[in-house]
């Protein structure tokens, strides 16, 4: 399974908490794009899709979402529920996000720029190019 929670640095005092994510040092890629998730419902699930060669770290600021993870031979679920806790997510995975708590904020951190043709959005597809 190509993804693996990374845990961020954690600054934190009696004023509260702070991480600070920076380039290729917390994050084992480029950034090169960043986007967020909010006003997600629980009864809306959003993904369903696979990357041929993205990579992201995904991050849930605020609440909870319930992530399944499927490489074509295994499927995983992980809660992601953590302003510490970065989900990396590499090429070859098909992704689910599902059970988003209410006002749930997701950030993005990925590797390289928006493009639909780098998406695989079909799950026969998916498995498909698994085997090229
Ligand atoms: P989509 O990838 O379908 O969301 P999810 O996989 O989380 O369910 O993206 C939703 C819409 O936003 C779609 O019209 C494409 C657009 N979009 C961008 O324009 N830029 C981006 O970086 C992303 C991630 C999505």
């Amino acid at each position: 399974m190509n993804y693996k929670l990374i845990d961020m640095p954690v600054h934190g005092d009696k004023r509260g908490k702070l991480v600070a994510i920076e380039n290729l040092k917390d994050i084992p890629f480029e950034i090169k794009r960043v986007y967020y998730m909010f006003d997600t419902l629980p009864n809306e699930s959003r993904g369903y899709h696979a990357h041929k060669d993205l990579e992201q770290v995904i991050i849930a600021m605020d609440g909870a979402c319930r992530f399944v993870l499927d490489d074509g031979v295994n499927r995983e679920t992980i809660l992601l529920n953590r302003p510490d806790v970065g989900l990396y997510i590499g090429p070859g995975m098909w992704r689910e996000m599902h059970d988003f708590s209410y006002g749930c904020k997701l950030v993005v951190l990925a590797s390289k720029y928006y493009d639909e043709k780098e998406y695989i959005r079909n799950y026969d597809d998916f498995l498909a190019s698994l085997k090229k």
